[in-house]
């Protein structure tokens, strides 16, 4: 099945990148991202990918921007959303809309240090042992059903983004291995391919 993959991205696009240099049995027929000057839009258009800005700042309130998040991506006929570095919480209404086809890489080993600052409270706490976990996003912060998950050991003085950038390396290898089992498993599954266009 060549599933339809959307990708919602505000940061610097390297998990959008490994995606895209990977062979995971799906297309990324978009980026969505909240960012227009995030290194992620540049990421997508320069390697041809269709890119839709929405700005939460545009908007009158916050639900307007989340109605047209939502039609946005539903215009795109997912298959599977992968927010990859996305720093906005998705409404209920939005994930309720796409039951178990929204996922999400974060940097920890849930549910250990869910939300925004995942790495910094990580080292807060002092624990050795940390690393990266995909899982399907639900009504909560960091909350939905783990997919997999893969360890990284803390190195002694290292800072925070070098911590983070070794995270980011194993997140760049567990993503599209993740999506590429879900793809598999799914295949001939019909809610699945339920926005398929
Ligand atoms: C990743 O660590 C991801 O887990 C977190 O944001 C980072 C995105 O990295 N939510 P990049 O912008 O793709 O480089």
């Amino acid at each position: 099945m060549n599933a339809r993959l959307v990708v919602l991205a505000s940061g610097t696009g390297t998990l959008l990148e490994a995606l895209l240099d990977s062979s995971i049995g799906g297309q990324v027929v978009g980026l969505v991202s909240d960012q227009p000057e995030s290194r992620v839009v540049h990421v997508a258009e320069s390697r041809g990918i269709f890119t839709r800005c929405v700005s939460l700042g545009d908007y009158s309130s916050r639900e307007s921007w989340e109605s047209d998040l939502l039609a946005q991506v539903s215009e795109l006929g997912p298959d599977l959303i992968i927010a990859a570095g996305f720093m906005r919480i998705l409404s209920p209404q939005f994930v309720d809309q796409f039951p178990r086809q929204i996922i999400n890489s974060h940097p920890s080993l849930l549910p250990l240090f869910p939300g925004a600052h995942a790495v910094r409270d990580t080292m807060a706490a002092g624990v050795k042992v940390t690393g990266c976990t995909v899982h399907f996003i639900d009504h909560g912060v960091d909350t939905g059903e783990i997919i997999a998950q893969q360890q990284v050991s803390v190195q002694p003085g290292e800072s925070e983004s070098e911590l983070h950038e070794r995270i980011k390396l194993i997140e760049r290898r567990l993503l599209p291995r993740s999506i590429e089992q879900l793809i598999e498993s799914h295949s001939g599954i019909s809610n699945f391919g339920k926005g398929t266009k």
